[in-house]
């Protein structure tokens, strides 16, 4: 039974120094809710319950925003912000959040290998909340966990990305199929445009099944000497199967300043305030 999130929230976030030289990056807001808490209520609105968050030195503040604050909830009793606590304590009572750290930064295989403590042999999805994922209605892990159930193998979120940006994704060679999906048979961590298989750049939101450890556990440091779960997940393409799903939605890049800055502009305008 597919139950299980991890969240990769190990990565120092440099591109946001010095903002982020004190304060996890997963924890910069987008108007008055921290990335993270998007990833979250996406999991939890795919029937993800189960969370796991792997972090590194300097991620506290994510524990401490998904515990209860008594003194907070005190202060605030019968005053108007009352209702301004009441999601959030919503959200954390419908699911369970277990954390692991990740000793060193050795790249996203690295880090899903940490989470294994915690996600154990079952399927499990994986986000970097990096990427903010919007739809109305249904999340782009909800669409994901569809095609999960359809073919039973690891899935991937793909978008179209211009050539230039080729270098910052992982980069699919796959076939479309008649429902829409991709049948990949392989994938490139970052390629530069003239190597790029497509133009189907991955974004961060996987689901994955119990193999991917084996694979992890053989895959031999890859792009910028660190353990990439893209090559991983190519070793399975080439020998299994692995589907890309171009999911319906808008994602922002909050990884980068143009990105968040987007991503704040198109909320204030978009979202219920
Ligand atoms: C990671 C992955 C990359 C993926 C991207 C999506 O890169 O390694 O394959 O396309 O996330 O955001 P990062 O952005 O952490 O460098």
């Amino acid at each position: 039974m597919l139950n299980k999130c991890l969240f990769l929230a190990g990565g120092y976030g440099t591109r946001f120094l010095p903002a982020t030289k004190a304060m996890p990056k997963e924890m910069l807001p987008i108007l008055d809710k921290p990335l993270i808490q998007y990833g979250v209520e996406e999991a939890i609105a795919a029937g993800l319950t189960e969370i796991g968050i792997v972090t590194g030195r300097g991620k506290r503040a994510i524990e401490d925003h998904f515990d209860i604050n008594f003194e907070l909830q005190h202060r605030l009793r019968g005053t108007k912000r009352e209702t301004k606590l009441a999601t959030l304590e919503r959200l954390v009572d419908s699911c369970t959040i277990a954390y692991t750290r990740q000793k060193e930064m050795r790249g996203t295989g690295d880090a899903v290998l940490t989470g294994k403590i915690i996600v154990g042999h079952s399927p499990f999805a994986v986000v970097l909340s990096d990427d903010l994922c919007l739809h109305p209605s249904k999340s782009v892990l909800e669409q994901m966990v569809a095609v999960y159930e359809k073919y039973q193998c690891c899935v991937v979120a793909v978008e179209e990305v211009p050539p230039e940006l080729s270098e910052r994704y992982g980069i699919i060679d796959g076939t479309k199929q008649d429902d829409g999906t991709y049948l990949v048979r392989n994938l490139v961590e970052k390629p530069p445009a003239s190597e790029a298989p497509s133009n189907l750049g991955v974004v961060g939101r996987y689901i994955l099944v119990p193999e991917i450890f084996e694979e992890l556990e053989r895959t031999t440091p890859g792009y910028g000497g660190e353990i990439q779960l893209t090559d991983a997940l190519g070793a399975i393409a080439r020998r299994d199967k692995v589907v890309a799903c171009q999911f319906q939605g808008i994602r922002f890049d909050c990884g980068s300043i143009e990105g968040f800055v987007a991503a704040t502009n198109y909320c204030y305008e978009n979202l219920p305030k």
